[in-house]
């Protein structure tokens, strides 16, 4: 079976992916900053198959967020065509979707933020959004389909913040949402995503941001984090 290496495995879209290829019986090695912390990688060791299948790697890997992604993905191709590496990139819009890990990371300490009014402003921007299971189904695609190639685009739905945070008011009323709107501007454009590439290469029709977000807050409520 083949082995593959999952950058930042106590992320939530990174543990999402070892588990969907730990139960196709895939072995993993995955990299965190520190693999004696129990309370992180823990319920990375606890998946089904990771007894036999899954390897911990300690590294601190910098070049991590904001622009540095650009950085990042530009050494990626040039390092991809000296080598002769078959470079595949996934790059999903904001992913929603049921928590992993024991703690909310990220974008979806970020959603819980919203929904409990624990920050003073939302962002004034129009995003994509996607579900954490199509960008899984996704990097397993890129990853097995030999016609997979370049970048692959996978957003479902683009919508303003504050359009999400009436569609959660409407659905779950009992919560103290955040209810003003950042003045920044600048970020707040509508525009579309093409996911076309990846749909071709078999991605069922991509989850909608009604399901996505559905998933989310129950697993929220299931979780006591609401
Ligand atoms: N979530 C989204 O909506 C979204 C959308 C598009 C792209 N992305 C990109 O996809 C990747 C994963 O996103 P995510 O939401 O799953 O992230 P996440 O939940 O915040 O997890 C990122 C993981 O990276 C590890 N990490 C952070 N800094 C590191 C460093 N300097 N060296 C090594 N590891 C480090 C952390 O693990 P340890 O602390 O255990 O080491 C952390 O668990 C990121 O590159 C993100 O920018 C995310």
């Amino acid at each position: 079976m083949p082995e593959y290496c999952v950058t930042g495995g106590t992320g939530f879209i990174a543990a999402y992916i070892i588990r969907s290829l730990l139960e196709k019986g895939d072995t993993v090695r995955t990299t965190v900053r520190d693999p004696e912390n129990v309370k992180k990688v823990g319920y990375l060791l606890e998946m089904k198959g990771a007894h036999d299948r899954l390897k911990l790697m300690k590294a601190d890997l910098m070049l991590w967020y904001a622009y540095a992604k650009t950085i990042a993905e530009k050494d990626a191709w040039s390092v991809a065509k000296e080598s002769g590496i078959n470079l595949v990139v996934v790059n999903p819009s904001y992913v929603v979707g049921p928590l992993l890990a024991p703690q909310p990371t990220s974008t979806l300490q970020m959603i819980l933020a919203y929904v409990t009014g624990a920050v003073e402003e939302y962002p004034n921007t129009t995003v994509g959004f996607v579900h954490i299971d199509d960008v899984v189904a996704a990097h397993i695609l890129a990853m097995e389909k030999k016609e997979a190639a370049g970048r692959l685009i996978c957003s479902s739905t683009v919508a303003h913040w504050s359009e999400v945070i009436h569609m959660l008011k409407s659905k779950y009323p009992s919560y103290p949402y955040v209810d003003k709107c950042s003045s920044r501007k600048g970020d707040n454009n509508p525009h579309s995503m093409d996911s076309s590439k990846i749909l071709q290469l078999g991605l069922p029709p991509l989850k909608t941001l009604e399901q996505m977000f559905d998933d989310c807050i129950t697993s929220f409520q299931e979780k006591g984090f609401l």
